[in-house]
């Protein structure tokens, strides 16, 4: 029998393919709730996905007592506020990326994690990929050594989702757009500070508007950032993308000892002057399905739910608590500062 009852704030796509389908695959909990401001879209989603309860107010779904956990998937520049609450009312929290939209609201919610003692797993769904995981643990196990720079990007065709009859409005809506560097950046800048453990203490950033009219906001951003452990890094998140993006994807790394590019480990063989693969993480994965996949958007939400529910019965930690998210936005809030600014910004993990 369910032991857990699950809430879901903001009832869209990502909550329907990802977070209420992946909770469905798990018998430890069942959704009990689902709060939406787009009554007729959040009855419609609760009919079709099995939710009983359906609410146009954020305090109603709290109040429930049956309700121990929730996850937050409205839109992004709202989780700050949304997962605030949802902490104060005592329920465990698992917000969508990115964390929040500002350096304030992350030090607000690792306060309140912090004060209240519940579990918060930040929402990299990335993390859970098998060929991301066998690269971490690759360099993990020393097999290209220590990395001396670091590289990520989302480089993405974002037209679907952009402009007022598309799947996701809110994104281009002019009263708060979702900026590209928050909310595709947090992808691969997530894998690679939690890759190499480490945060982002200065950013320099360039940005254009040359590619994508309908966001409001630039869509190319190009950031250096300089890391904690001495690495540099460099992360690239674009939404105007047209065509093939034929780069190392969202994680690549270099090391004295070999590279971590494509999905593969490589290592120079310095006689021949030629760089071999060594092992191909892609190949080895490639069969692999995630748990639920029959999915428009296609990720591993299954499996962060059962983590987020294993988190909850204390069997582990989060992979991504709430001050990895914290320094993730932190970094991408001050890349924002550097393209406006023109200068170098010095990135705040004080939380
Ligand atoms: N992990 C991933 O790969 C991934 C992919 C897509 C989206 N996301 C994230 O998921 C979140 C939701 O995106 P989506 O694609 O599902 O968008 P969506 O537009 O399909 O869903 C957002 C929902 O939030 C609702 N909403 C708007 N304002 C609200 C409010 N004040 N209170 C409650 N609900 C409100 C909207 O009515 C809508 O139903 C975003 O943060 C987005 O960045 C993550």
């Amino acid at each position: 029998m369910a032991h857990f009852g699950i809430g879901i704030i903001g009832g869209g796509g990502i909550a329907a393919e990802g977070h209420i389908r992946g909770y469905q695959t798990d018998p430890r909990c069942q959704v009990a709730a689902l709060y939406d401001v787009d009554e007729v879209k959040a009855r419609e989603q609760a009919q079709r996905l099995g939710v009983p309860h359906v609410y146009t107010r954020l305090d109603e779904l709290l109040e429930r007592p049956d309700i121990h956990a929730v996850s937050v998937c409205s839109p992004d520049h709202l989780h700050g506020d949304h997962c605030h609450a949802a902490l104060l009312a005592g329920k465990h929290v698992l917000c969508e990326k990115p964390l929040c939209t500002t350096w304030e609201d992350a030090a607000r919610l690792a306060r309140a994690v912090r004060q209240t003692g519940l579990t918060f797993l930040g929402g990299h769904v990335y993390h859970f990929r098998p060929d991301y995981r066998a690269m971490v643990d690759a360099y993990r196990n020393g097999e290209i050594g220590a990395v001396w720079l670091a590289e990520g990007d989302y480089i993405s065709d974002m037209r679907a989702f952009y402009g007022p009859t598309s799947h996701t409005p809110w994104r281009t809506d002019p009263r708060a757009p979702q900026d590209i560097l928050l909310g595709g950046g947090c992808h691969p800048l997530g894998l690679m500070l939690w890759a190499l453990d480490t945060r982002v203490t200065e950013v320099f950033a360039l940005a254009n508007h040359r590619a994508e009219p309908q966001l409001p906001l630039n869509d190319c951003y190009v950031l250096t950032m300089r890391l904690a452990n001495g690495a540099i890094g460099k992360l690239i998140a674009a939404s105007g993308n047209r065509g093939y993006a034929p780069t190392g994807g969202h994680l690549v790394l270099y090391g004295d000892k070999g590279t971590l590019w494509g999905g593969q480990l490589y290592r120079n063989d310095p006689d021949a002057h030629r760089a071999e693969v060594i092992h191909d993480f892609k190949q080895q994965f490639k069969d692999h399905r995630p748990r639920v996949h029959d999915t428009r958007q296609v990720h591993h939400f299954a499996e962060q739910c059962e983590h987020f529910l294993d988190c909850i019965e204390g069997k582990t930690t989060p992979l991504t608590g709430v001050e990895a998210a914290a320094r993730v936005v932190a970094a991408l809030v001050a890349g924002v500062e550097s393209a406006r600014t023109g200068q170098p910004v010095t990135v705040r993990n004080d939380f």
